[in-house]
């Protein structure tokens, strides 16, 4: 269903759609991004050689010939204005809140399990304290009792941890993997239900890369890191206190490294941030790259783009490899500083603590138990910078995910449908005033009025580009009209239910998708209901069984990925069969016979005859021997009917379809 754009060379034709798709949606791949970076270049020169390619130093400026991205991750951070920032961020927020609160209780437990597995953590250096200060003395006069009962408080306290974390992870990993399921679910359900006019739009890699990449770094947080990253703070802020509240000199000491671990932080937290962003563009990139370039194989290698889509790939591909250098190369320096700042206040505190116990300011285990402490101060201080950038990863692909789950419906379902007059649907087709376009700035359609009574079969003709694919997607609803209404049986289409619209109107195009699976459960993708019979004779009303039969497996054959065993002709053929099958009151052929050869055409048209017989129908074809069987011939030009009238006499007539005609037959003699 997407748009035909300009065909991509010979090898494309009558090829899967996604073939056609990467080059109906070129943009200049300086869009992309990485492209403007001047070091993209050399290093793509580098790349280059170790592929074997023989051009030097290409200009990866010029057009890629993939569907170059430039939003295929945008995050809120890039979108620029301070209102887009803050839109986005308020809807990631809403999209967590939905996803977290089906799960508020059993986070509430998961916190309680999280805080006792902090508070027995915290109870052992405190509880070395009490056996060095309290408990050895008494040893000496022959009383074990103190020690014995730190001993075993210190033992509870290492049960009371084990069950604490065990508990908080099984069950964060249960409340993860719930969200995850139910973020997946959404996203999957929303893409599904997005209009054509959005899939056009929005490139499959781009799809893929939400989700792939997206939610593997919202699960890598969800997994792994939200726990040690709550566990690490609460641990940093009550030792903390503990520090202060144990011997508030000491503490002071210890809070002399407070600026240097704050500016450090700082400067890590800025520094990765962009780091961090690059490297979730890039490996957006890749994906993107990956996707679409080899969803068009057929034409990449048709016309030997090979080795430059090696060399594009390489250079996204080496991109993403430095940026995620730089990332961990800030990592790298960030997390090893952090420790030198812990090791030299243990120092410290060593020093001025030592001069206070001789002092007898404080005794030796409170020193003890401070030194335990401050390990698990710097420890999960060291460990934050990796939550830090799955915290950020996570962030941006919530964004992303939260951006998608806003896109609504080009066509949107109405909310309060109108059920179609009681009866069978009759199928009359009216276009009143319709104005059209695919941008705001070009209309396709500039006000169409058009009138097909039920029943009746119209042809479509025109040059390329007339606007008839136009016309045919409106009545089929796959957009709706700018201005103007398109009515079937005179209600407003908008007003339709999805489910009964489908239902009504069928639409068949020369790129018919074939699924993988079997050519009988392929028609039968048209009714779903229908047993073998019915499948089989709506094989045979188009003329189709013949060649189904001949299959090595007849109607069980498999017709592999996109109906890739089947030729191009065999496939509109099944195509027929399932929109015949499906029995719609409204019937859209848009060059639905394009590649048949003449005699299947003539079998198909014979069958059309019929077929056609009792519903309203509305045929694009090129090849003007399938206009013959049409009641009606409108020629459009621009977007406007241009003649208006049976075949056999407009063909009499001196217009626009006599001399379309006439360069038919021509075409055919020569
Ligand atoms: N998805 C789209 N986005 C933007 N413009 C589009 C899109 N689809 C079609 N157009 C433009 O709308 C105009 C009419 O296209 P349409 O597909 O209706 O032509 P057509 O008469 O069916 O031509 P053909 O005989 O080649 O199939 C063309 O100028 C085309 O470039
Ligand atoms: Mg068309």
């Amino acid at each position: 269903m997407t748009a035909s754009g300009p065909v991509d060379g010979a090898a494309a034709v009558g090829s899967a759609p996604a073939s056609v798709e990467p080059a109906a949606s070129v943009e200049p791949a300086a869009a992309a991004g990485s492209v403007d970076d001047p070091t993209t270049t050399s290093s793509t020169t580098s790349g280059t050689t170790t592929t074997g390619s023989t051009t030097s130093g290409p200009d990866l400026n010029r057009w890629r010939g993939i569907a170059a991205d430039p939003e295929a991750d945008r995050t809120a951070a890039e979108t620029g204005t301070v209102q887009g920032i803050a839109r986005l961020r308020s809807r990631s927020r809403v999209l967590l809140g939905s996803l977290i609160r089906p799960h508020r209780r059993l986070i509430g437990v998961a916190v309680v399990l999280l805080l006792l597995q902090n508070a027995a953590g915290m109870a052992g250096p405190y509880l070395v304290m009490l056996g060095i200060d309290r408990a050895i003395a008494p040893l000496r006069a022959g009383n074990a009792g103190p020690l014995v009962a730190v001993a075993t408080a210190f033992g509870l306290a290492a049960v009371a941890e084990y069950a604490g974390k065990r508990g908080f992870l099984t069950l964060s990993t249960r409340i993860g993997q719930a969200i995850l399921l139910d973020l997946r679910r959404r996203v999957y359900d929303h893409f599904l239900r997005l209009s054509v006019s959005f899939h056009e739009r929005y490139t499959s890699g781009r799809l893929v890369a939400r989700l792939t990449s997206d939610m593997d770094s919202i699960a890598e947080l969800v997994d792994g890191g939200i726990d040690d990253l709550v566990l690490a703070v609460l641990s940093i802020v009550s030792v903390a206190g503990v520090l202060l509240w144990l011997d508030p000199p000491l503490a002071v000491v210890t809070l002399l490294a407070f600026p240097f671990l704050l500016w450090l932080s700082r400067w890590f937290a800025r520094a990765s941030a962009s780091a961090y962003r690059r490297t979730r563009e890039t490996v957006a990139l890749v994906i993107v790259h990956f996707v679409e370039s080899l969803g068009g194989i057929r034409a990449v290698q048709a016309f030997r783009r090979e080795p430059r889509n090696q060399q594009i790939f390489t250079a996204v591909n080496d991109d993403h490899r430095r940026a995620n250098l730089r990332a961990f190369r800030l990592i790298a320096t960030y997390s090893p500083a952090i420790k030198v700042i812990g090791n030299v206040t243990i120092a410290a505190v060593l020093a001025y603590g030592g001069m206070r116990v001789l002092g007898g300011h404080v005794e030796i285990g409170v020193l003890a138990a401070f030194l335990l402490y401050l390990r698990r101060f710097f420890e999960p201080m060291q460990e934050l910078s990796q939550f830090y950038n799955a915290l950020q990863s996570a962030t941006a692909a919530l964004e992303k995910l939260a951006g998608v789950l806003d896109e609504r419906p080009g066509v949107p379902e109405p909310t309060r449908p109108r059920p179609l007059p009681a009866g069978p649907v009759r199928g009359a087709v009216d276009l009143t005033a319709v104005s059209f376009g695919y941008r705001t700035d070009t209309p396709v359609l500039p006000e169409l009025t058009l009138s097909i009574p039920a029943g009746q079969t119209v042809a479509l003709v025109g040059a390329t580009g007339a606007g008839k694919s136009t016309v045919a997607k409106l009545v089929a609803r796959f957009y709706d009209p700018t201005r103007g209404t398109v009515t079937l049986d005179g209600i407003d289409l908008r007003d339709v239910a999805d489910a009964e619209l489908r239902r009504a109107v069928v639409m068949v195009t020369q790129e018919n998708h074939l699924f993988a699976g079997s050519v009988a459960d392929n028609i039968r993708f048209g009714r779903p209901g229908a047993d073998d019979a019915d499948v089989v004779a709506a094989a045979d009303a188009i003329g189709a069984h013949d060649f189904i039969a001949a299959l090595p497996a007849g109607y069980a054959t498999d017709v592999h990925r996109r109906g890739g065993r089947l030729s191009a002709g065999q496939r509109q053929l099944v195509a027929f069969a399932r929109a015949f099958l499906a029995d719609p009151a409204v019937l859209i052929l848009d060059e639905a016979t394009s590649s048949l050869d003449i005699p299947s055409e003539r079998l198909v048209q014979r069958a059309l005859r019929t077929i056609l017989a009792d519903r309203t129908a509305i045929v694009i074809a090129h090849r003007l021997s399938t206009v013959e069987i049409a009641d009606r011939v409108l020629v459009l030009d621009g977007g406007r009917v241009v003649e208006d009238g049976p075949p056999e006499l407009l063909v009499t007539r001196d217009g626009r379809y006599a001399a379309l005609h006439r360069q038919w037959q021509d075409s055919l003699l020569h």
